[in-house]
């Protein structure tokens, strides 16, 4: 982008601009992009009622943008270069031309289905060029996609499926998962058996697993696509038509649809990706997220496809065949820009030099860190072991809801301070709050992470329920968007986030809500009530602590806990399988019948120096029980 900054005084100059002109500023950066037709007005915005809107009246398709735009120049750049679970696999590229004539034959398939714009498909597949040339063929026909991350139980994604009402489901046979494959259409049948809105599901042959396929609903990928003509008009779509749906868990009751719409989205993944990652043309670049998360979406699929880029895609997991994995496929690619999460690093680091040190590592320029606040110790590590202390780290702040990295080092250019996602980028007006919601000032200070200004690539609202989006985000503070994160601004200004505050625990960079666990954790027939808390884990940031209370005490401990974690992968999926169990006989509640957790957690910490006011309990001796229990954990 000609828009991208390359030094401070640059930075500095483009975050003033976008806090005193944000129109203009951002009319500058739209302007780069292909338009049906221009906007009438930048941005119209009330946090109140919550109605943001970008680039209001403009047409696009976001795909024109990602493909059609970088034809004439760029037709022969690789686009996707694809590495299979198997090591000896054959992988494949896809240059931006192949990619091009791929996503128009699979939206003729879609279009032959029956898809209209506005119809919303689940994509529910591995981590193959398909799933992201499903993704496209969705956008260019003005469908949209809502990508269920393929870990996800029969049951989630049914409830997934049902929420957005999702006409056709895109899945694939099976899935490897480095030594192991599994079988994805079983859970898709399985879903369907509680959905009813699914017409058509197109089936992907990936492992060539035996399947089921229902008459008149089940269709192969290759059978179906194989006369559909290589070119196909992408839909003009409004700025704000929706173009993804994408489920995040929060505090209360079931994920949420976070549904971010077509302009402002685009806009913000190919600025931030050019920014933050600083793409240089013939640059390879690599994030290992999966497509069934926003980091997947944004910076896989869209940011690096706006910018002309060229993205990897890695199918397998980084122990496969060994944990050297990683590091040989940076080798064997010659990447670039390396973009991963703390979990992965702090698992890697936990195993032997010998997976790292045969591999010389020199292509790398950038290392990215995303997902979960990223510990000194793993920083170092990451940024001596494998970028030999010659690269940029740049440790990435966002959210699902954000669309784009918010807080983040310039790759190379902003200094950067290990466990600091460091300052915001141009147009993220970032604040912390106290308790009682007033605005923090100065430096050297914590509060709760708040935006104050519209960005965007920000969340419009929440599929099907507008109200719980405005509540949500935007209730707790007069006029400002709350993110549930705490956060510390030090004495250079720079952020450093703590964590959530809210009861969102991040388990290897995924997102569960606690409710979420404790809700599935009660399926389980013995049980009454739970109460479930993260504490930190070593390799995965946080661990699921659970206290469970059964009817009656368990004779096997061992096999109702066995149990509890069928139940919970059964309803949400092996992501959320608590790390410990504690069977209690109380939980410790106030008088008006709520769990104390911050006496849970400080137990599961083992911190009992100090567990604070425990006079307003209705049973302070539930409490000894508690700790008692614990120490056979
Ligand atoms: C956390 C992932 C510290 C944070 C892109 C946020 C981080 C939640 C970082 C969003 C980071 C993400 N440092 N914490 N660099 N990046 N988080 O929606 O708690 O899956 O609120 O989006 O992850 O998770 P989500």
């Amino acid at each position: 982008m000609n828009t991208r900054i390359d030094s401070m005084e640059a930075y500095h100059q483009a975050y003033e601009k976008s806090v005193r002109h944000p129109e203009k500023f951002w009319a500058d950066i739209a302007n780069e992009f292909t338009w049906k037709t221009r906007w009438n007005n930048v941005l119209n915005w009330d946090f109140k009622s919550f109605d943001v809107k970008w680039f209001v009246g403009a047409t696009l398709n976001i795909t024109e943008n990602c493909l059609d735009r970088h034809l004439e120049k760029n037709g022969d750049t690789p686009a996707i270069i694809w590495e299979p679970n198997d090591p000896n696999g054959k992988g494949c590229t896809l240059t931006y031309r192949e990619l091009y004539h791929a996503v128009c034959k699979a939206s003729n398939m879609l279009k032959n289905a029956g898809v209209k714009k506005g119809d919303r498909v689940c994509i529910y597949m591995p981590m193959v060029p398909e799933a992201a040339v499903a993704m496209l063929a969705c956008a260019r026909i003005g469908a949209i996609h809502s990508i269920v991350f393929a870990g996800f139980s029969a049951q989630s994604l049914a409830d997934r499926i049902n929420d957005a009402t999702c006409k056709m489901i895109i899945t694939a046979d099976g899935v490897y998962r480095g030594a192991k494959a599994l079988n994805l259409k079983e859970i898709v049948d399985n879903a369907l058996e509680s959905t009813t809105s699914v017409e058509t599901v197109i089936v992907f042959q990936n492992t060539n697993a035996e399947i089921n396929m229902q008459d008149g609903r089940d269709v192969y990928w290759h059978n179906a696509i194989k006369d559909c003509a290589n070119e196909c008009a992408a839909e003009p779509m409004d700025a704000e038509d929706m173009l993804f749906i994408l489920y995040t868990s929060g505090s209360t009751g079931k994920p949420k649809g976070v549904v971010h719409t077509t302009a402002g989205y685009m806009v913000w993944a190919a600025y931030t990706f050019a920014n933050v990652f600083q793409y240089n043309a013939g640059d390879i670049y690599w994030c290992t997220a999966d497509i069934g998360w926003v980091t997947g979406h944004s910076y896989i699929v869209y940011g690096p496809l706006l910018n002309g880029a060229t993205t990897l895609m890695f199918e397998g997991i980084p122990t496969y065949p060994d944990a050297g994995r990683f590091w040989n496929v940076i080798d064997k690619h010659q990447v670039n820009i390396f973009y991963t999460a703390p979990t992965a690093i702090r698992s890697l680091m936990a195993q032997d030099d010998e997976f790292v040190t045969p591999y010389s590592l020199a292509s790398l320029k950038t290392l990215g860190s995303v997902g979960e606040p990223i510990n000194e110790e793993a920083w170092n590590w990451y940024h001596e072991k494998i970028g030999k202390r010659n690269c940029g780290i740049v440790d990435t702040w966002w959210q699902t809801e954000t669309g784009g990295v918010m807080i983040s080092p310039l790759a190379n250019i902003t200094p950067t301070k290990p466990t600091y996602a460091t300052l915001p980028l141009p147009g993220v007006q970032p604040v912390l709050v106290d308790a009682e919601g007033k605005i923090i000032e100065g430096n050297n200070v914590e509060g709760n992470l708040c935006i104050k200004y519209p960005w965007p690539g920000m969340l419009r609202t929440t599929y099907g329920d507008h109200e719980r989006c405005r509540t949500t985000y935007f209730s707790t503070y007069e006029n400002l968007y709350f993110t549930g994160d705490g956060c510390k601004r030090d004495h250079d200004g720079y952020y450093r986030i703590i964590g959530r505050v809210d009861d969102v625990i991040n388990v290897s960079g995924h997102r569960l809500g606690t409710a979420e666990v404790e809700n599935a954790i009660n399926e389980h027939i013995h049980v009454i009530e739970s109460a479930v808390i993260g504490y930190p884990h070593e390799i995965k940031g946080q661990g699921i602590y659970a206290y469970v209370i059964c009817d009656h005490l368990p004779e096997d401990e061992h096999a109702t806990r066995r149990e509890i974690l069928e139940v919970v992968s059964k309803v949400i999926g092996p992501i959320a399988k608590p790390d410990k169990i504690q069977f209690v006989t109380g939980l410790p509640k106030t008088r008006s019948g709520k769990i104390m957790r911050r006496i849970l957690r400080k137990v599961a910490e083992n911190d009992l120096s100090n567990l604070g006011d425990t006079s307003t309990l209705l049973d302070p001796a539930v409490v000894d029980a508690i700790i008692e229990g614990a120490k056979k954990i």
